[in-house]
């Protein structure tokens, strides 16, 4: 997906980009104490029956969502720990046009059959914004899958930095990469039924560092079931 596929307007992606930098904080589970990435994290009740009349307004942001926990044979870095991360309060002018992205995946989903107002009726989703400093890991636990039903991320910015090429690959055979490329512009984005692939992407470097910092910033968006 790119830019065209999200009703987003450049007041929008302004409103994503002062949210990661004004609204993250210092990522406390890296292995190591390492601190390349900042996060902030905002939770959803999507309606699987209403999203094709009611779009954005199928997602209901949740003030108090539960800590996030990934199991350890799903996450070796951070699983089995419950990890509760810096909120973006429902009011915060992100949520819209974060609901709004995540509306678009959903459709998508759905249109492929991923999720479905019958098998999943109701889900959670989950918005993580993560800031990366390069040089720094995207994926410090390699090529994985989330543990969820399916998941996308996107591009917000791509500051002085070079890597960070994401690839997809199947699930059973880990070898066999099925996909890559580079999220260049804003929304780029790429979307993934987390039961059949795995994902990864590359170690992030600053390219010019009198410039300055090199930046990434992602939108990571996940859905599963509410149980
Ligand atoms: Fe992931």
């Amino acid at each position: 997906m790119t830019a065209d596929d999200f009703t987003l307007s450049e007041h929008d992606l302004a409103v994503l980009c002062r949210t990661f930098r004004d609204d993250t904080e210092l990522d406390h589970w890296l292995p190591g104490g390492d601190q390349y990435r900042r996060r902030a994290y905002q939770c959803f009740h999507l309606a699987m029956g209403r999203l094709a009349e009611d779009g954005p307004g199928a997602l209901t942001a949740i003030g108090q969502p539960p800590p996030y926990v990934q199991s350890k044979q799903i996450n070796p870095v951070a699983g089995d720990i419950e990890r509760s991360f810096q909120l973006i309060p429902p009011d915060h002018p992100a949520t819209d046009p974060t609901k709004r992205i995540a509306t678009a995946v959903a459709l998508l989903l759905e249109a492929n059959g991923v999720l479905s107002a019958a098998r999943t009726p109701h889900c959670l989703v989950d918005a993580h914004y993560m800031r990366l400093i390069a040089p720094g890991h995207p994926a410090p636990e390699g090529k994985h899958r989330d543990g969820l039903i399916a998941g996308s991320a996107h591009l917000i910015q791509r500051t002085n930095i070079g890597g960070g090429v994401s690839a997809i690959y199947d699930r059973y055979q880990p070898d066999r990469e099925l996909r890559s490329f580079v999220l260049e512009n804003p929304l780029d984005s790429y979307v993934f039924d987390d039961e059949r692939v795995l994902h990864y992407t590359t170690t992030i470097t600053v390219t010019d560092p009198a410039v300055g910092a090199g930046l990434r910033d992602v939108l990571l968006i996940g859905f599963r079931e509410r149980e």
